[in-house]
């Protein structure tokens, strides 16, 4: 079975993606990327440089992509490659990109396939630069980089600080890994004017409450589903802010995420947030519950004795305490996850909440609910009958959200 992040989904399946590979260490990286993408799905055309091609060869992204890797923009193959598959696309994504790519680039030179396509398509462009630190610090890099940055459609992914081939780097000059570039292509690929600039808040994860210094209360929340909805609002225009509880998941790509512990904490958090966002969605499994005293010391069998008693106390309800800070126009998003009677629990706390719509899960059903990688939902929505969804990936239910929320936000213009 493929790993989570990359069953077939929006907006990268059925789609044409253009990866153009120029000559750094990092082209090896470009494979895992033309892989990526064809596992979800996406038709990927690779176009190498000749300085790529001193590092990897046409045959390794032929061998991932099942499709002829291109190198030459005088070929027997046809006339106007170039133009063709400019047309033929709905995004390009260059990685790495090079010092001499982002010059020539810059400059429009059209002397090779790449650069001609460039030229040839109006598809969104991605670049991922990826050279030593120096050199990406050097101001003609950055002024060619600059070009590119205004030029329509143009986004430049990373590079980030880290680890680079010759071993040194404090400055960025490291590619994104290859997941982070399929996002990069996924929010080129999937940017809506409805979502573009709106401010989005998203919880996830669960929260801890302290018994003492090294225990807690908690739950099984993965933040799988709170990920998930960040990344797709993110992909589709958003301008994302990810307010999550303890979890293994690596932060998304491009997205502001905040960690907290508590959930006392995540709703100081969400309070300073809340009036600024268009929409809200609440995908946290908060705790309901306290101890009512952490202790400060670890609490230790010979001074409890084989019996500890706690006393409880409620937690603020996040959603509810926060609700009249919410932005006028707003849409807020819930969850229920429920043992049982999941629709009338799900509709209880859709009313009481002020939910715009809530998200019900059934904790026992099979690929649903907690630290799983699938979700059977049904969504409802006031006044109107619940939409039982089949059993699909959280990042395809995440889509499936925010395809109503961008409805409710298309009629409110
Ligand atoms: O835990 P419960 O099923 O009541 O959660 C329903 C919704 O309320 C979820 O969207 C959850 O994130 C939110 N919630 C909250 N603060 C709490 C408990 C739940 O915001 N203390």
């Amino acid at each position: 079975m493929a790993s989570p992040d990359l069953v077939p989904c929006r907006p990268w399946q059925g789609r044409r993606v253009l990866l153009g590979v120029t000559g750094g260490v990092a082209a090896y990286k470009a494979v895992q990327v033309a892989r990526n993408l064809t596992r979800l799905e996406a038709q990927v055309d690779v176009v190498l440089t000749r300085g790529a091609q001193e590092f990897v060869a046409p045959l390794s992204f032929e061998g991932v992509t099942g499709r002829p890797a291109l190198t030459e923009l005088f070929s027997t193959d046809g006339a106007a490659m170039h133009v063709r598959l400019g047309r033929n696309v709905d995004a390009v994504c260059v990685a790495p990109a090079t010092a001499d790519f982002l010059a020539r680039a810059a400059q429009g030179r059209a002397d090779d396939l790449l650069g001609t396509t460039l030229l040839a398509t109006q598809a969104p462009v991605v670049v991922c630069p990826a050279m030593n630190d120096n050199m990406f610090a050097h101001p003609q890099v950055q002024a060619n980089l600059n070009m590119l940055k205004a030029r329509p459609g143009y986004q430049i992914a990373g590079p980030t600080a880290g680890p680079l081939a010759a071993g040194e780097g404090e400055g960025p000059g490291r590619m994104l890994e290859p997941h982070q570039i399929v996002e990069f292509i996924g929010r080129a690929l999937g940017e809506e004017k409805v979502f573009s600039g709106l401010h989005i808040l998203v919880t996830a994860g669960p929260t801890r409450e302290a018994i003492d210094p090294v225990r807690y209360l908690g739950n099984r929340s993965s933040g799988r589903m709170g990920f998930a909805v960040a990344r797709a609002a993110w992909r589709r225009g958003a301008q994302v802010t990810l307010i999550t509880g303890p979890s293994a998941l690596e932060y998304p790509v491009g997205v502001n995420s905040i960690e907290v512990e508590s959930a006392e904490e995540m709703y100081r958090a969400v309070s300073e947030i809340i009036g600024a966002a268009d929409v809200s969605i609440f995908a946290a499994a908060v705790a309901d519950f306290r101890p009512s005293i952490s202790e400060a010391e670890k609490l230790k069998r010979e001074s409890t004795g084989e019996e500890v008693a706690f006393q409880i106390e409620a937690n603020p309800d996040i959603a509810i305490e926060t609700s009249s800070s919410r932005k006028p126009g707003s849409v807020t998003v819930g969850f229920a996850l429920e043992t049982s009677d999941l629709l009338a629990n799900a509709k209880k706390k859709l009313d009481e909440k002020e939910f715009d719509f809530i998200v019900a899960n059934d904790a026992m059903g099979e690929g649903s609910g907690f630290d799983v990688e699938t979700n059977r939902v049904a969504i409802l929505s006031p006044g109107s009958d619940p939409e039982m969804l089949p059993l699909m990936s959280k990042d395809a239910v995440a889509e499936e959200i925010l395809d109503r929320v961008g409805r409710r936000l298309s009629s409110e213009l």
